[in-house]
């Protein structure tokens, strides 16, 4: 096939190089994007232009008498095709082409004609539609890695951050693969979790791929009165564009922020705005506030334009039963509390003692009116022990 490229040294000279292709133009689209596919032409008055589809029969665009022609168009092509009518004369012969879908795949023809002569040239249209999140969630000790809208077929390997770990045994692993009705991939993938590593989920479809990972962090402890810290890690590299989302049992959505350039933009949870305190540079959740209810697994979650990390940590809210230093102290109050009462019993006993000797010697004749006394009247008990004092003293003074 003799096929014919432009060179638009100036308007007014055109340079014509011929060479002899064995191959069609293969264009690679996006699933659900635009796309151009490319054609062009020598630049001549009369213009002719034909995009077809030859295998299926189908018209996708004409235009000629300097207008573009659809009564022929095939409805699978209708309200999606459009040329660049400004550059028609300028030998581009182009069609954008919008939404493309998996139908839009194969090889197009794009015949042209002016007053110079014709062409045919030829297209080969693929569609991928890219693994763009890889999500990864963990239940009972199951790790799940799922990802969605995938084409061609994808695949999915799971690895640790450890390369000396032995490939996982087959029979450990479960992975599924759906089509749905646009020709659309679904995969999803589950294994044991590996509690002590970074778990890695890749999925990858054509040349592309995009993975998940996984990290079980140390637990945190704290106290409904007191702040805590829950970390997460932003890696450092090429980051300056991603989202990062705090969620409470991987399901509640405590905060999510989109950082552009390293800015983050942060909404709150209506339900978290008394619990959030801050999140600090490096993506760690500062709370207060804290009740018994807040227990439970924290992840961040982190997307970048090419992977999804997750970091879960279990906060456990240990009310009252506190740190070491303040058991200890705890410990030690209620030991002084102790021996104050202990003392303060031999004290009455005693006190209780002489007063019985200073009645057995009757000289109290209000013995009756003492034992009637309600226990909580203590003015009237002091007043009665100021009595007895003064009996004393008048005993003592009798004795002399
Ligand atoms: C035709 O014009 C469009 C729009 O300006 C441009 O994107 C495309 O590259 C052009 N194609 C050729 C073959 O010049
Ligand atoms: C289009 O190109 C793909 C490879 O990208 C090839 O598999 C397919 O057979 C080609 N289709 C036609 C109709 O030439
Ligand atoms: C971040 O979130 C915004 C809004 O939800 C979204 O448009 C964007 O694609 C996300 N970026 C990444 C890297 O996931």
């Amino acid at each position: 096939m003799w096929v014919c490229l432009f060179h638009s040294a100036s308007d007014a000279h055109l340079t014509c190089v011929c060479m002899f292709l064995f191959t069609d133009v293969y264009v690679t689209c996006v699933f659900s994007e635009d796309c151009v596919m490319p054609c062009s032409f020598m630049p001549g008055s009369e213009e002719v232009i034909h995009w077809l589809k030859p295998v299926a029969d189908l018209t996708v665009h004409s235009y000629y008498y300097s207008t573009d022609q659809l009564q022929q168009q095939s409805l699978h092509y209708r309200r999606r095709t459009a040329l660049f009518n400004d550059q028609i004369h300028k030998g581009n012969a182009s069609l954008l082409l919008n939404a493309i879908t998996l139908q839009d795949q194969g090889r197009y023809k794009c015949y042209t004609s002016t007053v110079k002569g014709n062409k045919e040239s030829f297209i080969n249209i693929s569609v991928e539609a890219p693994v763009h999140l890889v999500n990864i969630q963990l239940s009972d000790d199951i790790i799940t890695c799922s990802s969605k809208d995938i084409y061609p077929e994808p695949k999915l390997t799971w690895s640790t951050n450890l390369p000396s770990d032995m490939p996982l045994d087959p029979g450990t692993i479960q992975t599924s693969t759906k089509v749905d009705d646009r020709g659309l991939y679904d995969i999803t993938s589950t294994k044991q979790f590996s509690r002590d590593r970074t778990n890695i989920c890749t999925v990858t479809s054509g040349t592309r791929g995009e993975t998940g990972t996984l990290r079980q962090q140390d637990p945190v402890q704290c106290s409904p009165s007191s702040e805590v810290s829950i970390p997460c890690r932003i890696p450092q590299s090429d980051l300056l564009t991603f989202n990062l989302t705090w969620r409470f049992n991987q399901i509640v959505n405590i905060l999510t922020a989109t950082y552009t350039k390293g800015t983050p933009q942060m909404y709150i949870n209506d339900q978290w705005k008394e619990q959030v305190q801050d999140m600090s540079e490096s993506g760690s959740l500062q709370l207060h506030r804290l009740t018994v209810i807040h227990q439970g697994s924290y992840s961040c979650e982190l997307y970048t334009s090419r992977d999804t990390h997750l970091f879960l940590t279990y906060l456990e809210i240990t009310p009252d039963k506190l740190s070491a230093g303040t058991i200890v102290a705890v410990v030690f109050v209620v030991t002084i509390a102790a021996v104050a009462t202990a003392a303060g019993v031999y004290m009455y006993l005693k006190k209780r003692g002489r007063e019985d000797t200073l009645e057995g010697e009757g000289i109290s004749d209000n013995e009756v009116n003492h034992l009637n006394k309600p226990l909580n009247k203590r003015g009237e008990e002091r007043k009665t022990e100021g009595q007895q004092v003064a009996q004393g003293d008048a005993v003592t003074e009798n004795g002399e």
